[in-house]
């Protein structure tokens, strides 16, 4: 495991942000940290020294002046026992006495005390982070060589308020964390990998379209696992509303025809993963104006014509990627359909979910998948998106690695 024996202080400050810090502490658990927890008395007002303490399995510290916490480790030995100190969230009122060497309560005096390294997820609303002050100890905190991961553009959980402000995902946190303390652990480095999302709109005219119900979060979420594991991606996406991930470049197409191109300017990539769900068809030749509707006239009929298939002209190209993933979306006999697709397409792995409208996964946050090779079949549990994402990033890497 990526953090195996590593030892994590966290230290959670108040703010809306700090549920997030709950699953934190799971995230490192599960890659083999022990997490000590430090809680401000304002992070004591969102979440409760109980259920941290439970996550964690450990002793939560929250006062300076317990004599019982001083005789059981002290807040030295807190600040130095451990190999990196992680503030999540950062509140604007912490930030602040950080970069002034306040030390008035255990989490400040810790932060003075500590000599490892320090990252910190600042969350906050916009107006605050934006505010000429906190913009102040921001740059104090860089230059003294504190880390940061966020915050990161989106809507305030408190508000319906957008901007930057919002914490850091906990999976992007445990991904900063695995960069400071673990070079290794960014196996994909040196790697080049496209990636296809979301839907493709094929045009009836200049207003309507053909589309279907991808929103791009499983696509989009790959394209970000890959990143954190170190690869140079592009991602290729259809329209959609979920945001442009971070450290990945974007490109956005509307018609398959398009991210065809769009796919092939960039070849040879190491690594391709077309998630998208490109349009099987589109319009044969669509109108250049609007088509109007006339009374007494019967409904124009469409001419369809089939799309090309990104994933199979990939699979088969001159300059094919060292490995092609695809997705293969059923709602029926998922194996066999799998199996067909991995050969018909020249892919190496393709990755079968059930679509069915009563799984609501296409468009959803949930996903239960079939990884489907020469290898065999592998079946993963219900997971979040984006631990399907985490997963097969590693999966890929692990492939590259013996290939
Ligand atoms: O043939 P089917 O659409 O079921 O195959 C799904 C897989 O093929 C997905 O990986 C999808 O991204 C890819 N595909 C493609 N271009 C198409 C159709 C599907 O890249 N025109």
């Amino acid at each position: 495991m990526a953090l195996t024996g590593k030892r994590i202080l966290l230290i959670i400050s108040g703010g809306i942000a700090a549920y997030k810090s709950l699953d934190l502490i799971r995230r490192l658990r599960e890659r083999g940290a022990s997490v000590r927890p430090i809680m401000t008395r304002a992070a004591q007002e969102f979440v409760t020294p109980l259920a941290v303490g439970a996550l964690s399995a450990s002793h939560v510290y929250v006062d300076l002046f317990s004599r019982e916490d001083e005789q059981d480790v002290g807040h030295i030995r807190l600040a130095r026992e451990n190999d990196l100190v992680i503030v999540a969230p950062a509140s604007a009122d912490l930030m602040a006495k950080m970069a002034h060497g306040l030390a008035d309560d255990l989490a400040s005096a810790v932060l003075l005390a500590t000599d490892r390294p320090v990252l910190i997820a600042p969350a906050m609303n916009p107006k605050m982070w934006a505010a000429a002050a906190t913009r102040r100890n921001a740059e104090t905190l860089k230059a003294d060589g504190i880390h940061f991961i966020g915050p990161m553009a989106g809507e305030m959980a408190e508000s319906n308020e957008a901007g930057i402000g919002r914490m850091a995902e906990p999976l992007e946190i445990v991904a900063a964390v695995e960069r400071l303390l673990d070079g290794t652990a960014r196996p994909l480095a040196g790697k080049t990998a496209i990636v296809t999302s979301g839907p493709t709109h094929e045009p009836i005219d200049p207003v309507r379209y053909i589309a279907n119900r991808s929103s791009g979060r499983q696509g989009h979420a790959i394209a970000a696992a890959l990143a954190r594991l170190g690869a140079d991606v592009t991602l290729v996406s259809g329209p959609v509303t979920v945001p442009d991930p971070a450290g990945v470049k974007t490109v956005h197409v509307e018609r398959a025809e398009e991210m065809l191109d769009a796919v092939l300017s960039r070849l040879p990539v190491d690594i391709a993963v077309m998630v998208a769900a490109v349009a099987d068809w589109r319009v044969a030749s669509s109108a250049d104006q609007k088509i109007k509707k006339r009374p007494g006239e019967a409904p124009p009929p469409l001419q369809l014509a089939e799309n090309p298939d990104i994933l199979k002209t990939v699979g088969h190209h001159d300059k094919r990627p060292k490995l092609v993933i695809g997705f293969a979306a059923e709602t029926q006999d998922i194996e066999k359909n799998g199996r067909a697709k991995l050969e018909r397409k020249g892919a190496d792995m393709i990755v079968a979910n059930d679509v069915s409208p009563e799984t609501g996964i296409m468009g959803g946050s949930r996903n239960r998948v079939k990884i489907i090779s020469a290898q065999g079949i592998d079946e993963w549990p219900d997971l979040g998106k984006d631990e399907v994402a985490e997963r097969l990033a590693q999966l890929i890497a692990e492939r590259l690695a013996g290939a």
